[in-house]
């Protein structure tokens, strides 16, 4: 028996019974069992959320609300989230099975997320362009409309908010289908939106499959524009779907991000960052620095450290307060990993540690924070996004063979340097094929920061001001107020 049950979908500001009559269950990632049933959302109930969108967008929201009207009820849902946190982040622990203290923080991340494109909601304007004397032009920045958000697994209430606050805050409508491995969350947050008291239709969400439920949103002629966060391989199909009706389109689709570290580098801050960032959420981030070059002079002794801290990273249950990685979220998810980790072996690179199940768990999806060294940058160790804890340790001589490296690869998010050296810092910057490049530090992400990627990562950018313009169409208006008589072609 499931500990929780949510029997209806939110469509329309009301709760109401899924067409398919069915459930998804989901499953605990660290006991394997199914723990809550949530209403599954078909093609049908898609339709109806569409349509409940529309109206909205045809209604007062678009009509009456203003704009700061729209940033105080992103304001409401923010401190609503922030009351509810420590509920809300251990079902997501249970749901996807990331330490709780992780949870506790991308609620309190989703929360400022919200406060940022509430403060945004009345500062998103157009400009006046003075192409002629005698008219006036200028833009005006409209919503997009009806916003399909389709969201994954590794960080559900956060992403929500990622894609909820630029989208409401330049008022648009929102029908947000979470990722069937962890819908729980999604369920807490339709509850607070309804207590937020947003208009009826404003935001609808609808647990489903990708096949049915999100296959629906992409293709639907209704949806103005898809934001999507998960594979490229499924973007590719949402792409292919959403030309129906050119939908607008703002993909996130991961990386395998390369952090670069010069012989020159503060090796104690590297570490610790290098560390968590190809380990942290048992390596289930799109912004992983999952492939680690060395400057030869550094090479062993840094390899030598990162394997050891990985072999003391505490693998437990989410809910434990002393556990720094849980489980993998999924059963596919932690085969995918193992995998890698036997390519790995067969391609010939050194497994350095980890790279089995963590002593003392016979059950649950777990796996240890593994190093490999001697990885050849071809590899598909070294190319393809693993999406488990698995790092790729590689040596490199000189800055020009570090960029080579880091560039030949399909995706682009984020890349990493660490150097004491300030031209090569900007010179690197540059040159880096990437959405984010950051130096002496790592994969920051912030309301405020432009956030997408290069080549199969993405398209579009979140965050920032940046992800407002990603929800908005521009129109351009043209008032001509000359006296004189138009140009006439036809005179005479
Ligand atoms: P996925 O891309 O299949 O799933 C993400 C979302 O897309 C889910 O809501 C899913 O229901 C939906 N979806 C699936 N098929 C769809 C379709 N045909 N039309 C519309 N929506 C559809 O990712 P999956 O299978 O859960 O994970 C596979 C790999 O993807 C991971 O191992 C990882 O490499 C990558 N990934 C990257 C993420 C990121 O943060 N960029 C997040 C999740 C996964
Ligand atoms: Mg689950």
């Amino acid at each position: 028996m499931s500990e929780r049950t949510y029997d209806r979908i939110y469509i329309g500001g009301e709760w109401v019974r899924p067409h398919s009559g069915r459930s998804i269950s989901s499953i605990d990632p660290s006991t394997e069992e199914v723990w809550a049933e949530v209403a599954e959302a078909d093609e049908r109930d898609v339709d109806l959320a569409a349509a409940a969108a529309r109206s909205a967008m045809q209604g007062p929201w678009s009509s009456r609300v203003t704009p700061a009207q729209r940033g105080e009820l992103l304001y409401r849902l923010a401190g609503l989230l922030r009351r509810d946190a420590a509920r809300i982040a251990e079902l997501e622990s249970r749901d996807n099975g990331k330490p709780l203290r992780d949870t506790l923080g991308e609620m309190q991340r989703a929360a400022e997320w919200l406060t940022f494109f509430a403060g945004a909601a009345d500062k998103i304007g157009g400009e006046q362009i003075p192409f002629r004397p005698n008219a006036l032009a200028y833009t005006r920045r409209e919503p997009v409309g009806v916003v399909g958000a389709i969201l994954p697994w590794n960080s559900p209430m956060l992403l929500y908010s990622w894609k909820l606050g630029p989208a409401l805050a330049a008022g648009n409508a929102v029908v947000l289908k979470p990722a069937e491995q962890t819908p729980v969350s999604a369920m807490e947050l339709a509850r607070l939106i309804a207590e937020a008291r947003f208009p009826a239709g404003v935001v609808n969400v609808v647990p489903g499959y990708g096949q049915t439920a999100g296959a629906a949103l992409a293709a639907h002629p209704g949806v103005n524009k898809i934001s999507f966060t998960g594979s490229h391989a499924t973007a590719r199909k949402i792409m292919q779907s959403a030309s129906v009706n050119l939908k607008r389109l703002t993909f996130e689709c991961g990386g395998k991000s390369p952090h670069i570290i010069f012989a020159d580098a503060d090796v104690e801050r590297a570490l610790v960052v290098a560390t968590q960032s190809a380990f942290r959420s048992t390596g289930q981030s799109c912004s992983l620095g999952s492939r680690l070059f060395v400057q030869k002079p550094l090479y062993s002794e840094f390899l030598d450290r990162i394997a050891a801290r990985a072999r003391r990273i505490r693998v437990g249950m989410p809910l434990d307060k002393s556990t720094q990685i849980g489980p993998q979220t999924s059963a596919e998810q932690l085969a995918k990993t193992q995998s890698y980790i036997a390519t790995g072996k067969q391609q010939g690179a050194q497994l350095i540690t980890g790279g089995g199940r963590p002593q003392g768990f016979d059950r649950g999806y777990f796996i240890e924070p593994t190093v490999f060294a001697g990885v050849e940058n071809r590899s598909r160790l070294a190319q393809e996004e693993i999406f488990g804890p698995v790092l790729a340790v590689i040596p490199f001589d000189s800055e020009e063979e570090a960029i080579a490296l880091a560039n030949d690869v399909e995706y682009g998010l984020v890349a990493g340097l660490w150097t004491a050296d300030v031209s090569r810092a900007h010179r690197m910057a540059a040159a880096l094929q990437s959405g984010l490049v950051t130096v002496n530090t790592f994969r920051t992400t912030h309301p405020m920061l432009p956030y997408g990627g290069y080549k199969l990562s993405g398209v579009g950018r979140e965050s920032g001001m940046e992800a407002i313009h990603h929800y908005t169409e521009v129109k351009t208006v043209v008032v001509d107020f000359d006296p004189a008589p138009p140009a006439d072609p036809f005179a005479d």
